[in-house]
């Protein structure tokens, strides 16, 4: 196999970042292509656009050495390996939007000799069917299209590069080595290293990355309902999920009740994949029901908290945790955010606060300066101090499961707070802990 001279990275946004960076380590030349002036800028300066563990050194170690940004798709002519990285957001209907996808086409087709080998490979996450029909928009084209969604966990995006459990590589046929081979050089660092590569055909690989996506969301949609009954009941939904883990068949993971999953990925997949059914005449019966559960879950928290206080105008609370999940700035589809709306829409006052700088910066952007939600923009603070967020409130909530508010000085909280009332929508805290120090606790299901 000759030596890769080239490969280019269509899209700088997370998936295309973390992949473009991660081939650079990997010893590869990488172009990364993005239409966003302003961001290749940035980049090409090391300046990382998100915030993501040990993304912006490994950045700054190789911006301008063997990895350069351009809005230019000019390097594509000298690179035998694409990658397409582009977004593929929700459109209106819960569909995958695919037009950045095939623009991303279009622009490869104006830009490529018809003669030249070039394998293209989709890295975003595309419903089944959608590398076929890029071989045909490409079919005059010396082109392989080749299927390899990702798994990277946003806030451990980098580790997950490195240390996949997993290569999905799909192909139109398995019989033409040539594709295979390449991609296998591509990732020799990992087949060394022992990760297992599943190499199918592209509906395999496309359904692959969404069945996973899906079936994490189903456990915790599955522990969630159970939670209200829990609630109830007065069983202990921790417990619950902590015994069934022991059994090895189920796992402990993605067991956690709370008030449900967000982020950019599990809401928009689960919802595409039920779309995926749907568009081929089955009813998705469970998946379905994991989007419902997941969509409940957040109206049933907050129902909680409204019945506690019975009316929550002119109410104060601090609501401890803004983005999606830990470590993140990510705020999409944010169940924090969702409750917050729900809080403000009932006249109720937050105070919001976040570890995470970056997930506060953006907070107040969307509150503040965003004009669908400038209106809330009078009731709504984001504080950079967690004990300035809880000063005077008549409630706490926790919306995000960081172990670190366990580590705070409760005492000094439950002086400053109004009323000791905690709500904890992730049961991250210790009940008994808290407890000592007056405060009301009510957790999901506990
Ligand atoms: C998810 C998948 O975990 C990745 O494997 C996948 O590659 C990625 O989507 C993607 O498709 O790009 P991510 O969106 O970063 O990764 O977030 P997760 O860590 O999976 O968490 C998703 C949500 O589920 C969060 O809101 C989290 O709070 C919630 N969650 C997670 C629970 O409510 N309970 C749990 O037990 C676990």
């Amino acid at each position: 196999m000759n030596k890769i001279k080239k490969i280019s990275v269509i899209g700088s946004g997370y998936v295309g970042l973390i992949q473009g960076v991660g081939l650079a380590e990997l010893g590869f030349e990488v172009v990364g292509i993005d239409i966003d002036e302003t961001k290749v800028k940035a980049l090409n300066k090391g300046e990382c656009p998100l915030y993501e563990e040990g993304l912006e050194e490994l950045l700054k170690k190789h911006v301008n050495k063997n990895l350069v940004f351009t809005t230019s798709y000019e390097p594509i002519k000298e690179s035998e390996i694409i990658f397409l990285c582009v977004g593929t957001p929700q459109d209106k209907d819960g569909n995958a939007d695919l037009r950045f996808l095939f623009s991303a086409v279009e622009k490869i087709k104006e830009t490529i000799d018809k003669n030249d080998y070039k394998v293209i490979v989709i890295k975003s996450t595309v419903p089944v069917g959608t590398n076929r029909k890029v071989k045909e928009l490409l079919k005059d084209y010396n082109v392989d299209v080749v299927s390899n969604p990702e798994f990277l966990r946003e806030g451990i995006a980098v580790y997950d590069f490195f240390n996949p459990e997993r290569i999905v590589l799909g192909f139109e046929n398995l019989d033409n080595k040539k594709p295979i081979e390449i991609m296998k050089h591509v990732y020799k660092y990992f087949d060394e290293k022992g990760i297992p590569f599943i190499i199918t055909n592209w509906e395999t690989a496309e359904l692959t990355k969404y069945a996973s996506n899906a079936f994490l969301a189903t456990k915790i949609s599955f522990i969630n309902e159970l939670a209200k009954l829990s609630d109830k009941v007065k069983a202990d939904i921790k417990t619950i999920s902590y015994a069934m883990g022991l059994d090895k068949r189920i796992g402990n993971k993605f067991l956690n009740a709370g008030i449900g999953y967000g982020g950019s990925c599990f809401p928009k997949d689960v919802k595409a994949l039920i779309k995926q059914f749907e568009n081929n005449d089955i009813e998705p019966i469970l998946i379905k029901a994991t989007d419902i559960v997941n969509e409940e879950q957040i109206k049933w928290f907050f129902e909680k908290i409204k019945n506690y206080y019975g009316n929550l105008n002119g109410k104060t609370f601090a609501v401890l945790g803004l983005a999606f999940k830990p470590n993140t700035d990510d705020l999409r589809e944010s169940r924090a955010i969702k409750l917050i709306d729900m809080l403000l829409e009932n006249g109720a006052i937050v105070k919001g606060f976040d570890y995470v700088k970056k997930a506060r910066k953006n907070a107040t952007n969307l509150y503040k300066f965003d004009k669908s939600m400038a209106f809330y923009g009078y009731n709504i603070y984001i504080l950079d101090d967690l004990y300035e967020t809880v000063k005077d409130v008549d409630g706490i909530i926790v919306t995000v499961e960081y172990n670190e508010f366990n580590n705070e000085n409760w005492e000094k909280i439950s002086n400053l707070v109004k009323r000791k009332v905690i709500f904890d929508g992730r049961n991250i805290l210790v009940p008994e802990k808290i407890k000592k120090f007056g405060f009301t606790y009510f957790g999901v299901g506990r």
